[in-house]
Formats: C-alpha cells, sequence, structure tokens
C-alpha cells in the first residue's frame, strides 16, 4: 500500500458519515483535468457522472482559478451586511439575464438542500406577507429528492433517505411521480389523462387549498426518478393548478439548471414558468459551495409593499471568492456556448448510450434529456422486476464501472421509494462525440462483468 493511501485511509478513520459501514474507496482522487480525474497511481477515469452533475465547465479551468485568485488577493470574505459584494452583483444579474422574464431576484445560500429550505420558507412567508396565515403545506412528489436538511428532506419522498429520520419530518402530502416507466397509478399514456397532474388538484382539494402553500417538484428528476422526463402535458396543467389555488410553484432545478438538459432551466422544455428556481450544482461547475433561489418579481412585489425584509441569512452565503467563481463558470458556458453544446451532443449521447446499452438484458429503461441520462437496471426485463434492495446493484455497478475507469452515480428507490436501482451519467459539457464512444465502451464492459455476477 503507497504511503499517500496508508494515509488516506487513517485520515478517514477521523471522517464520520457514509463511508461507515461501506467499503471505503481504495483510490485517492489527485487532481482533475478536463473531463477527467486522476488517482494516486496515475489511472486515468471519464468523469461521465461529472460529480455526479455538479462539473459542468470540466475539471482545473485555468479561468477559474486565476478568477477565485484574484478575488481572493483582495478579499476573501467580510460580512454580507455590513457591505455590498460585488461579485455577487454581477452574478445575480448574470443569472436574471438567462432566466426566464418574471424572475427578477436571487437569494444566495451554500447548497441545494439550503436552496430548497430557503424556498421552503420564503414561500410561507409570502403568504404571510399576504395575510393568508394559513397557508403552511407544502407538496410534492414520491420518489422526488430535494437534500438531506430536514425541511429539503420533509419534501422528498424518496423512503429510503426518510426512514431513520421520519419523527424529525414534517409529515407533509405527497402525489406520484410522473414517470411513465413505472406509473405510479399503472395507467399507459396518453389514455392515463396525466393522472399524476390531476392528482395535484385532487390532493390540494382534499387538504384545503387554505393550507397549502407550495408544491415543490424537480423539472428533470435526478437521484430519485434517475432522469424522470414527464410528459409534455404535465408541467402546463400543474401550472394552472397551482395559479388556481394560489399555490406557489417550486421548480428544484439544482442538477437540471444551468444548461444540464440542454436549456438555461430543465423546466424551459415545457415553456411553463415556475414562480421560484432552485439551483446549485452547474452553476458552480464544482470549484466552490453555492447556491441560489431565483425568485419571480411578483414574489418580491409583496415584500417590498409590505416593507418586509425575508426573515433568513447565512453567514456564509454569497462568499466572494466563490461569486467570483460562479461568475467565470457561466460566463464559460455563455461565451462557450456550452447549454446549445449540451442540447446539440445530448441527441448524440442518447443515439450512442441506446446503441451501445441497451441491449444488455439488465438495462431496462434509457431515460433523460441533454446530458443526463439514467439507466434503470432490471433482473427481468420483461417483468421490469428490479434487483433485491439489499444487494445494492447500483452501487455494485459504479464500482465495476469505476474500476474499468468510468465513472456513474448510482441511484435507487424508483419502484416504491427503496426497490429499483439506476446508474445515472451526466459528463462536463466539455465532452467529445469520441469521449462519449469511449465512455459507452467502458460502461458496456462494465455491465457485462455487472451481469456475470447478478444474472
Ligand atoms: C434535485 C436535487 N435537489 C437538491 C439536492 C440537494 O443538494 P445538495 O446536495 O447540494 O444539498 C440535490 C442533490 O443531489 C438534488 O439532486
Amino acid at each position: 500500500m503507497s504511503n499517500r493511501l496508508e494515509a488516506a485511509q487513517k485520515l478517514a478513520d477521523n471522517l464520520f458519515g457514509t463511508l461507515h459501514g461501506l467499503l471505503l474507496p481504495e483510490v485517492i482522487c489527485d487532481r482533475g483535468e478536463g473531463i477527467y480525474l486522476f488517482d494516486q497511481n496515475g489511472k486515468r477515469y471519464i468523469d461521465f457522472s461529472g460529480g455526479p452533475h455538479v462539473v459542468s465547465i470540466g475539471h482545473g479551468n485555468q479561468r477559474v482559478r486565476e478568477a477565485m485568485l484574484a478575488q481572493m488577493n483582495k478579499v476573501s470574505f467580510f460580512f454580507r451586511s455590513f457591505w455590498l459584494n460585488e461579485p455577487l452583483l454581477a452574478l445575480a444579474e448574470r443569472i436574471i439575464k438567462v432566466s426566464p422574464p418574471n424572475f427578477t431576484l436571487c437569494q444566495f445560500c451554500n447548497s441545494g438542500s439550503e436552496a430548497n429550505e430557503t424556498a421552503i420558507k420564503i414561500a410561507r412567508q409570502y403568504h404571510v406577507e399576504r395575510g393568508k396565515l394559513e397557508k403552511y403545506l407544502v407538496i410534492s412528489r414520491w420518489q422526488g429528492y430535494h437534500g438531506m436538511t430536514l425541511g429539503a428532506l420533509s419534501a422528498s419522498g424518496h423512503t429510503l433517505r426518510r426512514s431513520k429520520f421520519e419523527p424529525l419530518l414534517q409529515q407533509w402530502p405527497k402525489i406520484g411521480s410522473p414517470l411513465c416507466y413505472r406509473c405510479p397509478y399503472d395507467l399507459d399514456y396518453p389514455s392515463c389523462n396525466i393522472k399524476c397532474a390531476q392528482e395535484l388538484d385532487e390532493i390540494i382539494n382534499q387538504v384545503g387549498p387554505q393550507y397549502v402553500s407550495a408544491f415543490i417538484a424537480e423539472s428533470i428528476g435526478g437521484a430519485g426518478t434517475a432522469g424522470m422526463v414527464p410528459v409534455p402535458e404535465y408541467y402546463p396543467m400543474i401550472r394552472e393548478i397551482c395559479d388556481k389555488h394560489d399555490v406557489l410553484f417550486i421548480d428544484d432545478e439544482v442538477i437540471a439548471g444551468f444548461g444540464r438538459t440542454g436549456k438555461w432551466f430543465g423546466i424551459e422544455h415545457w415553456g411553463v414558468s415556475p414562480d421560484m428556481i432552485t439551483s446549485a450544482k452547474g452553476m458552480t461547475g464544482g470549484y466552490t459551495p453555492m447556491a441560489v433561489v431565483i425568485i419571480d418579481q411578483k414574489i418580491g412585489q409583496v415584500f417590498n409593499e409590505k416593507g418586509a425584509s425575508f426573515i433568513h441569512a447565512f453567514t456564509m452565503e454569497g462568499n466572494p471568492v466563490s461569486a467570483a467563481a460562479c461568475l467565470a463558470v457561466l460566463d464559460i458556458i455563455e461565451k462557450e456556448g456550452l447549454v446549445e453544446r449540451s442540447a446539440r451532443l445530448g441527441e448524440y449521447f442518447f443515439q450512442r448510450g441506446g446503441e451501445k446499452l441497451s441491449h444488455h438484458p439488465v438495462v431496462g429503461d434509457i431515460r433523460g434529456k441533454g446530458l443526463l441520462m439514467g439507466i434503470e437496471l432490471v433482473k427481468n426485463k420483461g417483468t421490469k422486476e428490479p434487483f433485491n434492495p439489499a444487494l445494492h446493484v447500483a452501487n455494485r455497478l459504479q464500482q465495476v464501472a469505476m474500476e474499468k475507469g468510468v465513472m456513474g452515480y448510482p441511484a435507487t428507490g424508483f419502484d416504491n421509494g427503496v426497490r429499483g436501482d439506476a446508474l445515472l451519467v451526466s459528463p462536463p459539457f466539455i465532452v467529445t462525440e469520441d469521449e462519449i464512444d469511449t465512455a459507452f465502451d467502458l460502461l458496456d464492459e462494465a455491465l457485462t462483468d455487472f451481469e456475470k455476477e447478478f444474472l
């Protein structure tokens, strides 16, 4: 064992968290360059999971490093209540420029979970300022994922992530996810009449619209539904139902935002405008923690009219070095046309993914949009029977793929919150067609080895 690996393992002895009870990864991530990560032995891995879903412009970008260093050479931290923050003002302006037209305001925070917590609180205070004191419930979807903090987890419908914390969570109502491959209502599109959207209307009527503050959903599914793309009618119906009941629509774009699906925001594929957008991963490119809630002007107007400030703040929010990094990342995404590239390459990505992987008996479904793909693994393709969750097959496939030199992200719970496995892949937007081919060749090999183990 190398000295560095030994040192890393010793260090991990003092780390609390997901390493406990799982196998310690045997590799140290040493460095990154473009779409590649390298371990301590110099072995190269295609970062086909992009982080997961974080690395938009690639690793080690010099312009971002220089922007961060330039800001650090000036000042790295000052308290947001006492000073205006120049890079943050520029970042807010840049974000508003690429957001749908009704969005005029940004509230910054440090992670996707914080962004969703923040949006839930903005919704509540918005209703309070309007005198609608009863409105507090946040409706969401089973299998949706919005983060690990208690409010974000309360809105998440991922049983595995919730179960041990259930008594701490708000028991907010949930509707089924619009995942046609595993329709929660056992219906077929289009004869289903989009029951998964109508369900929102029904549940709001049942609990009483006077109590409902917001509906939160990922525009395109991530960890809990592996690239789920709702049918075209879905979000226009959701928008109408929210309007009818004076319920705010919070669109979680933590994964899908800032170009991942071939548009700046995933919801644009439906031509629908939500009331708040939360985002994090891709806007940072992985260079720094940062997240944002982008807010409809109608919400800002209510706060203005009431002379109310939002009762909320994090000490570290909008850190100037992080703002400078995100500004550089967005600059690169915009100047290099990476959103358009994600859309264009997305076509190739899905074509090649289908050609290389769909013949495998364990590949039940390939879904997603742009450069976000979920590869659902099934024990039986005909019946869609999932693997036994105790086998942790998604984690195992991730390990096998990594041995082959390609990274994916294991996801679970599509069937009932616990059963159902997938590998999510979401490469940096700078990936080339040749690199896509190589990555799918490696995944093809990984699936062949995986099948020897599990079929
Ligand atoms: C859709 C979605 N929302 C929220 C989160 C939480 O973000 P974070 O891990 O940055 O707190 C995630 C994380 O994977 C996510 O995928």
